[in-house]
């Protein structure tokens, strides 16, 4: 029999980064659970989370002032009572995470609170400077590995959902090490996949960010929701010999400034927050003024700020650029933005069900609601471990008797017996995430949109086959997900927060549907 019976548990966890992990710690506690990454065990958006955590636990501060900064970020698009669960819930994540063990940076024995954009107080913890996430994955990582009940596989990529009489049972995996598929049964599965930022030609997430459970709950048949809303950081490092490493809003946050091509301070110009202005704001200015003055770039400007300083409170950062050759304490940083996250995703209610049964999402794969058009900085960590928690609670409650391998159709009904091939699948890698930084980027026009959609259309046709490897399957997600995006986009006609159509530049109307929703399991799949 082809079903595979070392990967036996009761829940299974795709994903391991805040997410994930936090999600399989709480099945931990009363049941057992499998968590599978595919590549290494460390790869995700999480470990490169910079800036920080945003929780409202300063003496200045209050869960009433969070939610107010979160709801006015997402320009009216957040679902308010998933907000207050993230602001209610956080101080509680936070703390339990700081008993497992998390050394969030302090100033004498109190914690040290930073400032980023659109946050009306300074409520950013903190862990070595900039190297945030790679502390509460380290903690994390460490109590997972402290639980009896929780078992993980890395470099396991998961092919799709099973689901059987619409309840998600499991997921066909594929070995990476040995190219093997099989079906992991599970009573509920948390998807905790991360981002989709691959989909662009510059972003700052990790080249394993390729909306692979995005597109594995769209064919599924789930809801996505919002995926028109791509926030765009407005500073990755900008050098032909780079990649968009991202320089965190935290160094705004601390004086920094954005200077254009030809010397000038300019943010004062679109807000009166200036350099700390909403980032779909700051982005888009800087869009503005790398078209005005023909340049590729605009620069971040610290030399104004103590070295010692911006060394000890940067020190990742600051390593970073200057193996790139540039000293950020004595000169200008070339920058320019580079898709960061998606707010859209799989559609979740506030325990992180989907609409399909048995099948949950939490992380930045989810659209929980929280973030609306465009996410407050540092509350994605957050939204991690509170959502990560709730998932996996509900989950628990919710689960049918055990699903045992033999009642899953076997993997040979799945995935048919062909080895399908996709030809130069790096080929399209690139030129679909050229055409979506060309044509869904940063502006957009119904005509860009459209070009773009019929293209991914054509493109969904060459990739809807069982595929055999990771690089080819990844490719096929990617088209999936872009599509999604495409399709969003297309139907938005208004601009508001990350979305902006140069052809349709006012927000929405008041009796303006709210939301963009994306079904799958269409003829084109
Ligand atoms: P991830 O951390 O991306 O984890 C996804 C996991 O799923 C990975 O383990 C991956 O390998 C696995 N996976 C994916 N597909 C498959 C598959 N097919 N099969 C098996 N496994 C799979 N947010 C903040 O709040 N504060 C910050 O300071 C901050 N800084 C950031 C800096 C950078 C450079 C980046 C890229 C993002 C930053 N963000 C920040 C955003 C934040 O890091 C992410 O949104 C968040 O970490 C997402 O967590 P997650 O658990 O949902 O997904
Ligand atoms: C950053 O450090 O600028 C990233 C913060 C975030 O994306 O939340």
């Amino acid at each position: 029999e082809m079903h595979a019976s070392r990967t036996e548990a009761d829940f299974l966890v795709i994903g391991s980064g805040v997410a994930g992990l936090r999600a399989a710690l709480e099945f931990g506690r009363t049941g057992r659970v499998l968590m599978v990454t595919k590549g290494r065990p460390f790869e995700s958006s999480s470990i490169y989370a910079q800036g920080g955590v945003a929780v409202a636990l300063s003496e200045e501060d209050d869960v009433a002032v969070h939610l107010r900064d979160t709801l006015k970020a997402g320009h009216g698009l957040c679902r308010k009572d998933a907000v207050r669960v993230l602001v209610e819930e956080g101080p509680a994540r936070i703390h339990e995470l700081i008993r497992w063990g998390a050394q969030f940076d302090k100033t004498g024995s109190q914690f040290a609170f930073a400032r980023e954009a659109a946050h009306s107080r300074s409520r950013i913890l903190r862990a070595r400077g900039d190297a945030t996430g790679n502390e509460m994955v380290r903690v994390l990582m460490a109590e997972a590995q402290r639980s009896p009940h929780i078992r993980s596989l890395d470099h396991f990529f998961t092919v799709d959902l099973v689901v059987v009489d619409g309840r998600c049972c499991g997921a066909v995996v594929l070995n990476e090490l040995t190219g093997e598929k099989s079906v992991i049964p599970a009573r509920a599965v948390v998807l905790a996949t991360g981002g989709a930022g691959q989909v662009y030609a510059r972003t700052t997430n990790p080249a394993s960010a390729t909306g692979d459970g995005m597109a594995m709950a769209f064919r599924a048949g789930a809801l996505l929701e919002d995926m028109e809303f791509v926030q765009f950081h407005p500073t990755a490092l900008y050098l032909p010999s780079s990649p968009p490493f991202l320089l965190s809003e935290a160094i705004r946050g601390e004086g920094g400034q954005l200077r254009n091509s030809t010397g000038e301070l300019f943010m004062h110009r679109y807000h009166p927050d200036g350099a700390l202005a909403p980032r779909d704001i700051v982005a888009r200015a800087i869009w503005a003024e790398m078209a005005a003055t023909r340049a590729r770039h605009v620069y971040l400007d610290v030399t104004h700020l103590n070295p010692d300083f911006v060394k000890q409170r940067f020190p990742t950062i600051y390593a970073t650029c200057l193996r790139y050759d540039i000293d950020m304490t004595e000169e200008w940083i070339p920058v320019s933005p580079s898709a960061h996250y998606m707010m859209g995703g799989v559609r979740t209610d506030l325990n992180g069900a989907t609409t399909v049964p048995g099948l949950f999402a939490a992380g930045e794969v989810a659209c929980s609601g929280v973030h609306g058009a465009n996410r407050l900085a540092s509350n994605s960590l957050l939204e991690g471990l509170v959502f990560g928690a709730r998932a996996a609670k509900a989950a628990l409650a919710s689960a049918r008797s055990p699903v045992s391998a033999s009642s899953l159709p076997a993997i040979r009904d799945l995935e048919g017996s062909a080895q399908e091939r996709l030809d130069d699948a790096e080929k399209l890698r690139s030129s679909l995430r050229r055409l979506m930084w060309g044509r869904v980027g940063i502006v957009r026009t119904g005509e860009s949109l459209a070009k773009a959609v019929a293209q991914l259309t054509r493109w969904s046709k060459l990739v809807a086959k069982p595929l055999s490897t990771r690089a080819e399957l990844e490719v096929k997600n990617l088209v999936q997900v872009a599509y999604c995006i495409g399709e969003a986009a297309l139907w938005r006609e208004n601009s508001i927060g990350a979305h902006y159509r140069a052809d349709y530049p006012h927000a929405p109307k008041a009796n303006a549907k709210l939301h963009s929703q994306v079904v799958g399991l269409n003829d084109e799949f």
